[in-house]
């Protein structure tokens, strides 16, 4: 592969920076005689890092094939094999045949999106026949994972039972549907130690995939270890407790004063089995224990690496009174037209071609500019062409003027799938109108603004429309309390960086709402608690945080949920040290800073 560019998107080659190298060997690599295997070693980083941490636990040098790697690209493999002490071959590790005989293995294994992936339904099925005997979940094994997915199951074959695998990968496997055999494996035919991730520092800062560690040994599942999901909230290298060794470049070659360093402040604590206990970890990184039992593959596991413990204490107290917002709701996305820049068109443009009335309704092409709880006509800055008749019919109008003009111009592209789905390309079918419409993409501000214009949306936003009509008032206050948008910190994805918080279908759909039943009583007092709200402009979150007006809604909403008020006051400082910490990794991923020595 000559080009490099090509390379890294092909084989997923994102080279690791040193701290986390270290940290990784350190948590996978327990003792001096541990067989390592990096199954995807790009140029050496882990062999190297295998190597000091087998020579700080007392092995100098390694034994013969003590450290071994597999790696695809054979330039790659070449500068990994001049590492002294490792075995690498230049190969495709899904064409080695396992034989369970390492200890550790450690790595970062490669980031290639299924669309990318060679030979896919090749490596689906040689792990399928792989672990079919054993786990007979793997059949459910869709096409749909990363590459990365499939690492951990071949790469567990290589591992005695006992063994422990520390690995670098993509974090979808916490919570995609597709990463549920992964999940039910970790908790089965594995166990899973720890779940590690960085809130302080971007790790891989040229790929928008965002990076955990795992921790898993091979022991049959059963026991009721803790699994601990934890969060980096200082970059690894500025750590004080890590500073010495790991801000300068661990000398490999040496076992003078730094290697007593590393050991000493890096090595111990990690020793054996403490590898993962929450002692192990900087007092600052929010550790969360979960006994093992207590995990489901059907969760997001990503929840539980993100959220704080009044999470799980609220939903605990308040069970029965709290439901997931689908129960409730019909959440649907915006209306797609497939083809925005002709079918949105700006007023003023509107009046100027003279497209007649009848064909033009108001649509919010999007939620950046409403400020309002409550959208109004006004704040449609968009007509939406909805014409749902035959072309035929519309000779001589302003209207077809319009499209026909469109058809001739270069931004036509009437083979995309929407608009072929369709009679004729430009009839678009107006969706019923919704009662509230949910955000997707959140940055500083919250809210969920009510809708009952019945105005269009267009699909930077979700719909959600009340099961029973007479729900919709109570929806409007449930879905903008701060418990609603709390849920939904906790529920959003921030892989997009930039301080971005998403919440697609699926999330919106899984929030929890407060139960209607439970606020009927109040409904007087809630309706106008929302419309003090509404009558201001809408504020970033954190700010919305020391408002009066919105503590009274909240207020309103603990009564009917039975929460003793001192949870309020947790709620809101947890909820505005979240805003803080994603405001602060948005700076950082915005910044591109990436983990240094
Ligand atoms: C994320 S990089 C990690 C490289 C190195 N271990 C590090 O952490 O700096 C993943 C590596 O996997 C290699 N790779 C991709 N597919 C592979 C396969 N099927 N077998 C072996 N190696 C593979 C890539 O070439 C790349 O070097």
């Amino acid at each position: 592969m000559n080009n490099p560019a090509d390379a890294r998107h092909l084989l997923g080659q994102h080279f690791t920076p040193q701290p986390l190298v270290r940290l990784v060997c350190s948590l996978g690599i327990r003792t001096g005689t541990d067989r390592v295997l990096d199954p995807a070693c790009g140029d050496g980083a882990f062999l190297r890092g295998a190597i000091a941490r087998l020579q700080l636990l007392g092995q100098a040098p390694p034994g013969d094939h003590q450290v071994c790697g597999f790696e695809i690209d054979p330039q790659q493999a070449e500068t990994a094999a001049a590492v002294a002490g490792a075995s690498v071959q230049a190969r495709d590790f899904f064409s080695v045949t396992p034989a369970a005989e390492f200890d550790a293995i450690v790595g970062n294994f490669p980031f290639v999106r299924q669309e990318l992936m060679a030979r896919k339904d090749a490596i689906r099925k040689l792990v399928q026949a792989e672990w079919l005997e054993e786990f007979l979940e793997i059949r459910t094994l869709s096409g749909r994972p990363d590459l990365y997915l499939y690492f951990f199951l071949h790469a567990a074959r290589f591992l005695r039972e006992g063994g422990r695998m520390a690995v670098i990968s993509g974090n979808s496997w916490l919570h995609v549907p597709y990463g549920r055999p992964l999940r039910r494996f970790l908790l089965t035919r594995m166990s899973l130690r720890l779940v590690l991730e960085s809130r302080a520092e971007v790790w891989f800062p040229n790929t928008v995939v965002n990076a955990v560690v795992t921790v898993a040994d091979k022991l049959p599942a059963g026991s009721d270890h803790r699994v601990r999901f934890v969060q980096a909230s200082e970059p690894l290298a500025a750590n004080d407790a890590w500073a010495n060794t790991m801000v300068r470049p661990y000398p490999m070659n040496d076992g003078g004063a730094d290697i007593r360093t590393w050991a000493n402040t890096m090595v111990r604590p990690y020793a054996a089995e403490a590898g993962c206990d929450a002692s192990a970890f900087p007092a600052a990184w929010p550790v969360r224990e979960t006994p093992a039992s207590v995990l489901a593959a059907d969760d997001d596991w990503h929840c539980r690496l993100r959220a704080p413990a009044i999470f799980y204490e609220i939903i605990e107290r308040a069970a029965g009174r709290l439901v997931p917002l689908r129960s409730v709701a019909r959440i649907k996305r915006g209306i797609t037209t497939g083809l925005n820049e002709f079918f949105f068109i700006g007023k003023s443009r509107a009046a100027e071609l003279g497209i007649e009335p009848e064909f033009l309704v108001p649509v919010i092409a999007s939620l950046k500019n409403v400020k309002s709880l409550v959208l109004r006509p006004e704040h449609a800055t968009h007509c939406l062409l909805a014409v749902d008749r035959p072309g035929a019919r519309l000779a001589g109008t302003n209207a077809m003027a319009y499209i026909l003009q469109f058809e001739r111009s270069d931004s036509f592209r009437a083979d995309s799938p929407t608009l072929r789905s369709r009679a004729e390309w430009f009839r678009l079918k107006l969706p019923s109108p919704a009662d509230l419409l949910l955000l997707r993409f959140r940055r500083e501000r919250h809210f969920s603004p009510a809708n009952p214009a019945g105005m269009i949306a267009g699909d930077t936003v979700f719909t959600a429309s009340a099961l029973s009509r007479a729900n919709a008032p109570l929806l409007w206050a449930a879905a903008n309390c701060t418990l609603f948008h709390f849920f939904a910190e906790v529920g959003g994805r921030d892989n997009m960086g930039g301080g971005f918080l998403t919440t697609y279908g699926p999330e919106l759909r899984a929030l929890r709402v407060p139960a209607p039943p439970c606020l009927r009583p109040l409904e007087p007092q809630l309706s106008a608690a929302f419309n003090r709200l509404a009558v201001r402009d809408v504020t970033t979150m954190e700010h919305e945080l020391g408002r009066p007006d919105r503590r009274a809604l909240d207020e309103l909403i603990w009564q009917a949920l039975g929460l003793p008020p001192n949870m309020l006051d947790e709620l809101y400082r947890t909820f505005g040290q979240m805003l803080a910490a994603r405001r602060r990794f948005g700076e950082i991923t915005r910044g591109r800073r990436s983990l240094s020595e």
